[in-house]
């Protein structure tokens, strides 16, 4: 489904412009009755498309409505045993089911005219419902996975109430993106940074569908990928796509950069800069290209300050230092209305392989800057094998997909111990694995004992230049999820 994320401030005649099928708002951590909290203007309620309000949506629905929203004393976090035998929003749902709650605040009366279709043990207004109006609410989180049936009464909204059509499905992003990039570059050259993730592969595949032999993708190889990863940056693309691509194998050079340098920050900024160098110089070589794929996503749009007539802004954390900022080239950014997700199932559609639809994410700078202290070959050497042993056992656990990340990090010291009859004086492997939502919270995770315990003595027999492991148990905040 298409969607959209505009202000709490949006007016009436602007949503109607817009000609939504329906319209959600969404939760929130204030009171309904705080100073600044959020308000909608109520004449939403009055266009006659169908609305559902979750959590805090609700309690300003209800509040607007003539409903009633108070401070009971009752707060409900986590799972809640909820009961709902009616509704629209409940058709086909079990009549008993597991939600996630968050709230503190509760309707205590809904609006005139609604009727209760769902409560808890200590909330009894946990959904009600004016189906003349179109207007649903929910106490509960049905967007959030801990609450089983939750996509099912989102379809039900969506597809029965509101009756929108489930038409956004990748064929058709694929379609309509492919005509739009035609339209917007007509028959002028086209250039894109390719990192091996998975924003700037299917950005590339989507043009290269468009405009076919257009295209370059420049892929500079740092030679701080992850084992593997550069190969199949190149298998995938030229292989097997076929897409014109210049492989530039720059190793040699970042290497020489960083020699000496152990700053995390002045190793970001060498790194940052001399990528922009290389890139320049095969970008000059290419002749008159006009436009530069940038992997955008929409959470970026949103991020960087709005929805609408937004400035295309490179990232610079997120890039390897960015892009020439003097390059005057025009940017093309087929993701700009997808989520990380929908980006996800289009390169599947595009035939892109498993690994790099659903590879974790990795920083522009690579293992460098999970390599404390000076990066040299040999250090580099030592934590690429440790990650690929690690990475390896992760998958066999059929654990990936579960982890926002995990990976090994070199610190930059040694302890002793003893191998055989011999005393070892090596380095330590660092285990980080996270569970994440999206990176900007971060939990360690919980990974068995058992499988901790074969990662460890692989890594330790295997690689000569290690003798101990060990596991980062911190969360960000107030830590990071990179350790440089
Ligand atoms: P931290 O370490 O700040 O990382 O908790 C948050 C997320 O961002 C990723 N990260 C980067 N990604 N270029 C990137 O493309 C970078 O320079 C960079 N630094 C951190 C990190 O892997 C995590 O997912």
């Amino acid at each position: 489904m298409y969607s959209e994320l505009v202000p709490h401030y949006v007016t009436p005649e602007t949503v109607r412009a817009r000609n939504p099928h329906a319209l959600i708002l969404s939760g929130g951590p204030a009171s309904v009755y705080a100073e600044n909290a959020p308000r909608v203007d109520p004449r939403l309620f009055e266009l006659g498309i169908p609305t559902l309000g979750i959590c805090y949506g609700m309690q300003l629905m209800a509040q607007d409505l003539g409903g009633r929203v108070e401070r009971t004393g009752v707060s409900e976090f986590g799972k809640t045993a909820l009961s709902a035998s009616h509704g629209e929003l409940f058709r086909d749902l079990p009549d008993e089911q597991v939600v996630w709650m968050s709230h503190r605040d509760s309707v205590t009366a809904p609006p005139g005219g609604a009727t209760v279709t769902a409560g808890s043990p200590s909330t009894p207004i946990a959904a009600f419902e004016h189906a003349e109006r179109a207007l649903y609410g929910v106490q509960f989180h049905p967007e959030v996975l801990h609450t089983p049936h939750g996509t099912d009464l989102l379809k039900n909204f969506l597809y029965e109430v509101a009756g929108a059509p489930p038409t956004w499905t990748p064929a058709a992003v694929i379609e309509e993106q492919v005509a739009a990039i035609r339209a917007q570059v007509g028959s002028d050259r086209v250039l894109c940074a390719l990192s091996g993730g998975v924003d700037s592969a299917v950005a590339a595949l989507l043009v290269y569908k468009a405009i076919g032999d257009q295209l370059t993708c420049v892929f500079v190889d740092h030679g701080f990928m992850r084992a593997g990863e550069a190969q199949q940056v190149i298998e995938t693309f030229d292989g097997h796509f076929h897409v014109p691509l210049v492989h530039v194998q720059a190793q040699e050079r970042f290497l020489a950069r960083l020699a000496g340098i152990e700053e995390p920050e002045e190793k970001r900024r060498r790194i940052g800069e001399e990528f922009i160098r290389v890139f320049e110089e095969e970008a000059r070589g290419l002749g008159d290209v006009r436009w530069l794929v940038q992997g955008t996503l929409y959470s970026d749009v949103i991020e960087s300050g709005g929805t609408e007539g937004v400035a295309a802004k490179i990232k610079s954390h997120h890039n390897v230092g960015g892009l020439p900022a003097d390059m005057k080239m025009k940017l093309v950014e087929p993701l700009r209305m997808l989520f990380k997700d929908e980006v996800r199932r289009v390169g599947e559609e595009l035939g892109l392989p498993e690994g790099m639809v659903w590879r974790h994410p990795f920083p522009g700078p690579g293992l460098a800057i999970r390599i404390i202290g000076e990066v040299t070959q040999e250090r580099l050497d030592i934590l690429r094998e440790a990650d690929a042993l690690l990475l390896e056992e992760i998958r066999r656990a059929g654990l990936y997909r579960e982890l926002w990340q995990c990976f090994a990090v070199l610190p930059a010291i040694k302890s002793v111990g003893v191998q055989g009859d011999e005393r070892t004086y090596a380095y330590p492997i660092v285990i980080r694995a996270v569970t994440s939502e999206d990176a900007m919270t971060a939990d360690w995770a919980r990974l068995p004992y058992d499988l901790l315990e074969t990662i460890s003595s692989r890594i330790i027999n295997e690689i000569p230049e290690v003798n101990r492991v060990a596991l980062d148990i911190s969360s960000k905040p107030p830590s990071t999820i990179e350790w440089e």
